[in-house]
């Protein structure tokens, strides 16, 4: 198939006056900081991390220094086992020491875990402040820095303290991908590939042909993979900001996902690596429901094993790894009374949710782990 490019220029995501720019794009240098509209203040801080700052912070401080009349910044240790009250205190600390207003924009500078405690940060610092997204992960690109889902992780539950808090402004710079650790840029693709079965059977069949040119860094691919996914995503965020409904089937593969991640301990498997195996199990669950076919089932399994993603879940209890799955998944978000829901394929290209029986549930996590 040849590849239908989505032209450069920003997306917009529509949510009355919270709506904003996605811009996805090369751009050498962060010249972005003197091109688009940015948010004024008084002072800007970007927020990175240790591994991200040392590539890319100096660069991007010079730049805002011409926009804003002081420029701060904040480097967090890195990883998704510091995605927790403790580092989202160094923010707060920085913002009060430097004396910080209410008309300070925050510049989320990383990945999804820098980019929700940023966004964590600016919902709650002094109720509320302007922050900017810049993601520079694959997975925060097609995903977590568009929609405004913010927040930290407790020991008992993944990203179960945070908030709805929209970002200004959105700058995926695609050249940032380039120095992106090869097992990065597959666990982004697993983001990628979950907006197929959900919502877009044609960009499933797109990634199919051209999994490989984007392993590979190919310039074009990746800028329709982000492109694509931002759009699907805004469009399923304008129509559902605060997960009432419908934004729900975004989270699907995360139910599974996120018992693993839990489970092993944060930062083991990588969120991506727990979605994938997750999708595999929720779209084994959706075939045992009698939703999708076992061809549609061994189809996404191949796609997912072809991005060098895991399709099987790890044993993380080995007395009674259903149970632990289980008890796991009963702290999720979507979990109402107790009662777990999934999100499962009603076909391909759509997704609902769905409770379903333990028993159910056990067979497929037997099935479906190593
Ligand atoms: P991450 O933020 O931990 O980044 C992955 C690693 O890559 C880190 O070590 C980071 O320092 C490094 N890195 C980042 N950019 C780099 C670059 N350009 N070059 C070299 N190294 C770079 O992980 P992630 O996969 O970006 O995000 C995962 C997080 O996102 C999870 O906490 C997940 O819960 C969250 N998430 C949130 C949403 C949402 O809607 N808010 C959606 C999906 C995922
Ligand atoms: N990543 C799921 C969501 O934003 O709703």
């Amino acid at each position: 198939m040849d590849l239908e490019i989505i032209p450069a220029g920003a997306l917009r995501i529509n949510l009355d006056e919270r709506s904003y720019a996605i811009h996805v794009d090369h751009f050498a240098d962060h010249s972005w900081c003197d091109g688009l509209e940015l948010p004024v203040g008084t002072s800007a801080m970007v927020v990175t991390n240790d591994v991200v700052g040392g590539i890319y912070l100096q660069r991007l401080v010079e730049r805002l220094t011409s926009r804003y009349p002081v420029v701060h910044f904040v480097e967090l240790p890195d990883g998704e086992d510091h995605k927790d009250w403790k580092t989202l205190d160094l923010i707060f600390t920085a913002l009060l020491s430097k004396g910080c207003d209410r008309k300070t924009v925050l510049y989320a500078l990383g990945g999804g875990v820098v980019g929700d405690m940023t966004g964590f940060a600016a919902a709650s610092y002094m109720r509320g402040i302007k922050f900017v997204q810049v993601p520079t992960t694959l997975l925060a690109q097609v995903d977590s820095s568009v929609g405004g889902k913010t927040a930290i992780n407790h020991p008992l539950g993944k990203n179960m303290i945070g908030a709805f808090y929209q970002p200004q402004l959105v700058v995926c710079d695609l050249s940032t991908l380039k120095t992106l650790p090869k097992r990065e840029l597959r666990s982004g693709l697993a983001e990628v590939i979950k907006y197929g079965p959900i919502a877009d059977m044609e960009f499933m069949a797109w990634l199919e042909s051209s999994v490989e040119l984007v392993l590979d860094g190919d310039t074009d691919a990746l800028a329709h993979c982000v492109r694509r996914s931002c759009e699907i995503k805004a469009e399923v965020v304008g129509q559902d900001e605060t997960e009432s409904g419908l934004r729900a089937i975004l989270n699907f593969g995360h139910t599974f996902g996120h018992a693993i991640e839990t489970g092993m301990g944060y930062g083991v498997w990588l969120h991506g690596e727990g979605v994938a195996a997750g999708m595999v199990m929720a779209a084994e669950l959706s075939r045992r429901m009698g939703m999708v076919s076992s061809e549609f089932v061994a189809r996404l399994t191949s796609l997912i094993s072809r991005a060098g993603l895991p399709t099987r879940g790890p044993v993380i209890d080995a007395a009674d790894n259903a149970g632990r799955y289980l008890e796991l998944m009963r702290v999720d978000k979507k979990a109402e009374a107790g009662e777990i829901r999934f999100v499962v394929l009603d076909g391909p290209g759509k997704a609902v949710l769905r409770t379903a029986p333990d028993a159910l549930v056990r067979e497929v996590i037997d099935a479906c782990c190593e």
